[in-house]
């Protein structure tokens, strides 16, 4: 049960989380919605769950069914999988444009093709399911996919809080897990602010800050060509020209050379790295500093402090001031135990 102003972000967690039930319905009592979930979720879950909605509370309650009533892939299965393999299906699968992405468990292997033709049948939107062969990796964090079903591509163009995004899955990162993480930081930036988003890729944070504010300018860098390309189309298609420039190469060099001074505000969407950027960060903010985005995946037994207390202590090695910590929260479970965690910092 959620209070009716936080149905929309409860929702966005809820659907990243494979946790709505969507086959029933969602009941409304005074102030107060009900939100049919389709499991119960884990600590960790609930927990990321209250980080941005604190009044979130979970209880029992008896939901209407759908009119017209949605087929699961595991329903098309029954017949064709031993049930003790049904169980093992994968529960979240993220849909990227008309394009669905899974991580199939090596005892599903024998049985992709029915389930990558299952997952088109239950999603009428999808003309393509990819099954994720390696983790992300490389400079560019890239995956390699394999194709389970329907036509053999990886491009898609996906819809995110009304901007259109061109994607090639293979060629560029794009995760729709972090939907609601770009919404977050985008609805922080304030009017006349300077944005460097330090690690852009096809542009998902830049170009909706500029599509949310009137008067911004976003410089947005990625040193893969192909997502710098993917990103000079999604500023054109989503007409932020004036206010979004796309720059190819090495942030560091970039900072060197034209952006050092220059930011209120900076993106550091590399989880992997970002701790090696801090020093990079600091330049690029103005000399009376500014906000700091700062992530990290963790997979300590406290990560919200671990992830302050690194952040914390790469500053330190740099000439800038830690002023204060205003937020930090889990955007995303990557793993059992292991998350990602964002820091939201003023420096000074
Ligand atoms: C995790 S992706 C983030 C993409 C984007 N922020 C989003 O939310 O979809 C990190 C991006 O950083 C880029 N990258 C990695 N090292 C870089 C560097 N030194 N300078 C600029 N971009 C870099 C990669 O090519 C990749 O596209």
């Amino acid at each position: 049960m959620v209070p009716r102003a936080s149905v929309e972000k409860t929702l966005t967690l809820l659907k990243q989380r494979g946790l709505l039930n969507s086959q029933l319905k969602i009941r409304s009592e005074n102030d107060f919605i009900q939100i049919p979930l389709s499991r119960e979720p884990f600590a960790w879950e609930l927990e990321m769950i209250r980080n941005d909605v604190p009044d979130v509370k979970l209880c029992e309650s008896e939901f209407p069914e759908r009119q017209e009533k949605t087929t699961k892939p595991a329903d098309l299965l029954s017949d064709k999988l031993p049930s003790q393999l049904l169980a093992s299906l994968p529960h979240a699968v993220d849909f990227v444009g008309d394009i669905a992405v899974v991580e199939m468990p090596p005892e599903l292997e024998p049985h992709k093709l029915a389930i990558g033709d299952a997952i088109m049948k239950a999603h009428k939107r999808v003309r393509t399911v990819l099954s994720k062969s390696s983790p992300v990796n490389g400079v560019y964090r890239l995956r390699t996919f394999e194709i389970i079903g329907g036509d053999a591509r990886t491009q898609t163009v996906h819809k995110e809080h009304g901007c259109v995004y061109h994607v090639d899955l293979a060629k560029a990162y794009f995760s729709s897990r972090l939907s609601y993480e770009h919404l977050r930081v985008a609805s922080l930036v304030k009017e006349n602010e300077t944005v460097v988003d330090m690690f852009s890729g096809v542009g998902p944070f830049a170009v909706l800050t500029a599509k949310k504010h009137a008067s911004v300018r976003v410089f947005a860098v990625d040193l893969n060509p192909n997502a710098y390309e993917l990103l000079r189309k999604n500023v054109l298609v989503n007409r932020v020209m004036a206010k979004v420039t796309p720059i190819l190469g090495d942030i560091r060099q970039v900072v060197n050379q034209r952006l050092a001074g220059v930011a209120d505000r900076v993106i550091m969407n590399l989880p992997e790295k970002a701790i090696d950027y801090v020093d990079v960060a600091c330049e690029v903010l103005k000399p009376e500093g500014g906000v700091v985005h700062y992530y990290e995946f963790v997979d300590t037994p406290e990560p919200l402090e671990n992830a302050r207390n690194h952040f914390a202590e790469a500053l330190k090695r740099t000439n800038r001031r830690l002023l204060r910590i205003t937020e930090t929260r889990i955007v995303r479970g990557i793993a059992p135990f292991k998350f990602q965690v964002a820091v939201d910092a003023e420096i000074r």
